[in-house]
């Protein structure tokens, strides 16, 4: 009788300490995988261009998205993907983009955004309609490339 209940608790005491484990390695995971410097610091680092992109997608959001829509599809203010985007700036050069978010937007405080604020704003306006993009972020390097659907 002894021996058994003996061996009882020893197999409940064997899944105790496997249901903390299991806890513990879960925790574990999940603090690795919310360390926001874990992803920056691996090998594949974001290109400079990929972080304005990022910069601008968290500008845009804070920012544009009550009037552009989320996904830039529009909202009070007009679309700024798909085909719309394409007539409207298909063929003129990245800066023109740049220069109307710097000086008209956002509508309700024109001038409000800094000059490295609006390149990351056309960089992730760009990004996310696939045109070509500039090699380097920042207004410099808006001014050469003229806004064209990346080649397939
Ligand atoms: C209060 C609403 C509002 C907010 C916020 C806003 N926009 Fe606009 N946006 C508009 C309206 C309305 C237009 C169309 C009229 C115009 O071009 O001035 C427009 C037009 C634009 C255009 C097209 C300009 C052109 O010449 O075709 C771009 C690009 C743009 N917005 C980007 C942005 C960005 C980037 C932000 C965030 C910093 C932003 N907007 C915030 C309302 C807004």
């Amino acid at each position: 009788m002894m021996k058994l209940w003996r061996w009882i608790s020893s197999v409940r005491l064997a899944h105790v300490c496997v249901g903390a484990m299991a806890g513990v390695s879960a925790a574990a995971f999940a603090a690795w995988d919310g360390t926001p410097t874990g992803a920056v610091s691996s090998s594949v680092e974001a290109s400079a261009v990929e972080q304005g992109v990022e910069r601008g997608r968290a500008l845009y959001d804070g920012q544009c998205a009550a009037c552009h829509g989320p996904g830039l599809i529009g909202g009070m203010g007009p679309t700024l993907t798909g085909q719309s985007f394409w007539d409207r700036w298909s063929g003129h050069p990245a800066a023109e983009l740049y220069d109307a978010i710097l000086n008209t937007m956002p509508a309700t405080a024109p001038g409000s955004l800094t000059e490295q604020e609006s390149a990351d704003l056309a960089l992730y306006v760009l990004s996310f309609n696939d045109s070509v993009l500039p090699d380097a972020p920042g207004p410099a390097a808006l001014a050469p490339p003229i806004i064209q659907k990346k080649a397939e």
